[in-house]
């Protein structure tokens, strides 16, 4: 049954996730999955309900027992997405992530959820589903609300371009023309004059980005070729003194992207994790990882993208400070004295022009921004 159903879906080898080994039996350990705050369904092959936690019943408004007593296609309307995800996982025996689905129905309201479909080990037909309301589906909440401060600052940047740049050069050229006919003391006035306009200059040049309007053009990238310029970058410069670990998986398909693009995203990444890192000790770990059934969903269409490739920047700094988590992305939001705060807002942007969605966990000595990102299509001339 199971195997060798995906491997339609591609030949490579997969990472198994670490979780959920022999312990799931709806009698094992229910007390365990009852404490959980996420609602935990297993679902045998006809549908049929054959445990739920506390926090499912919280989630469908019905106790276990009478949950039980029906089937999955009873609880969540006929074209919800979870029951051809459930159906998807019994056919093909693998695990299946899809963030941004919206579950709705008269008597559970509307939730948006991430949804985990996950085959039982010990069971020939029956899969564990597990849906989160919050951690996943808040970071791509987040990530969306990024999108659209992304949006806000493209209109920003092209006023700034156009309404700034002008003007700085006149008073940069009139600034050159006083220095002509200046004392020394004078001199040192307008050459800080000068040295603004060239920092303003310099600022909106960064902030033009933003405002480029058109589609990006992709090609077969090879992830590890771009973290590896961006590890040397960095160790003869930001990074020096830092330790780098290499966790790579090797067989990474090629990612969908645009290359000078993409070393942005990472040198953004990888010099916010230098900057992090303590003076002594500091770690940065790269690692890359194939994660079949990664999808997000489409706002607005059935459509879902295909998210297989993870790319991770950890590094053992600090933590991100609490005050700054729900707005991280947004632009001049920094914590350090030279910093512009637009490097996250620029991967934020990039991330979001390749389709792809970024996250991130952050605790003292351990924060993981991840990466995820389309695969090339195999066949171009097709779909
Ligand atoms: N790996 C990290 N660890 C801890 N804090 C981080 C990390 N990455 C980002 N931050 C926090 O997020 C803020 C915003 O980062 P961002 O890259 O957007 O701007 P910046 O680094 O401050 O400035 P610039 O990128 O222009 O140098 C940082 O100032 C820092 O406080
Ligand atoms: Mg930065």
């Amino acid at each position: 049954m199971t195997r060798g159903a995906s491997e339609k879906i591609t030949p490579l080898p997969r990472k198994r996730d670490p979780r959920g080994p022999e312990s799931g039996g709806p009698g094992a350990d229910a007390s365990i999955l009852n404490a959980l705050p996420d609602p935990v369904l297993m679902i045998a092959g006809d549908g049929a309900v054959k445990f739920a936690n506390f926090a499912a019943e919280n989630f469908f408004g019905v106790s276990a027992e009478q949950l039980c007593a029906r089937l999955l296609q009873d609880l969540v309307p006929a074209d919800s997405p979870l029951l051809s995800l459930v159906q998807q996982v019994h056919d093909s025996g693998y695990s299946v992530f899809e963030y941004g689905v919206t579950i709705a129905g008269p008597r559970i309201g509307d939730h948006f959820v991430t949804i985990q479909v996950s085959p039982l080990p010990d069971s020939s037909d029956g899969v564990v589903v597990t849906l989160r309301e919050r951690s996943f589906a808040d970071k791509i909440d987040h990530q969306l609300t990024h999108r659209s401060a992304a949006r806000s600052v493209t209109g920003m940047a092209m006023v700034l371009a156009h309404e700034i740049k002008n003007p700085l050069s006149g008073i940069r050229g009139a600034a050159q023309l006083l220095e002509q006919n200046a004392s020394m003391t004078d001199r040192k006035l307008t050459e800080l004059i000068c040295d603004e306009a060239d920092r303003i200059c310099a600022l909106v040049d960064r902030m033009e980005v933003f405002s480029e309007k058109r589609g990006i053009e992709r090609e077969a990238v090879n992830i590890h070729r771009v973290l590896e310029h961006v590890r040397r970058l960095g160790e003869s410069g930001f990074a020096r003194g830092i330790r780098f670990v290499e966790n790579y998986d090797p067989s990474l398909p090629p990612v969908h992207g645009n290359r000078d693009q993409l070393i942005q995203v990472f040198l953004n990444l990888v010099k916010n994790a230098a900057e992090a890192c303590p003076k002594k000790g500091g770690e940065i770990v790269l690692s890359t990882a194939y994660q079949h059934g990664v999808r997000l969903a489409l706002a607005g269409s059935a459509a879902r993208m295909e998210l297989p490739l993870m790319v991770s920047i950890q590094d053992n700094g600090e933590g991100i400070p609490d005050d700054l988590r729900s707005c991280l992305f947004d632009p001049f939001v920094t914590t350090k004295a030279g910093g512009t705060g637009l490097g996250l807002a620029l991967v934020a942007k990039i991330i979001n022009d390749h389709g792809g969605v970024i996250e991130f966990d952050s605790q003292p000595r351990r924060t993981v921004f991840r990466v995820r990102l389309p695969m090339f299509p195999e066949k171009s001339e097709g779909e």
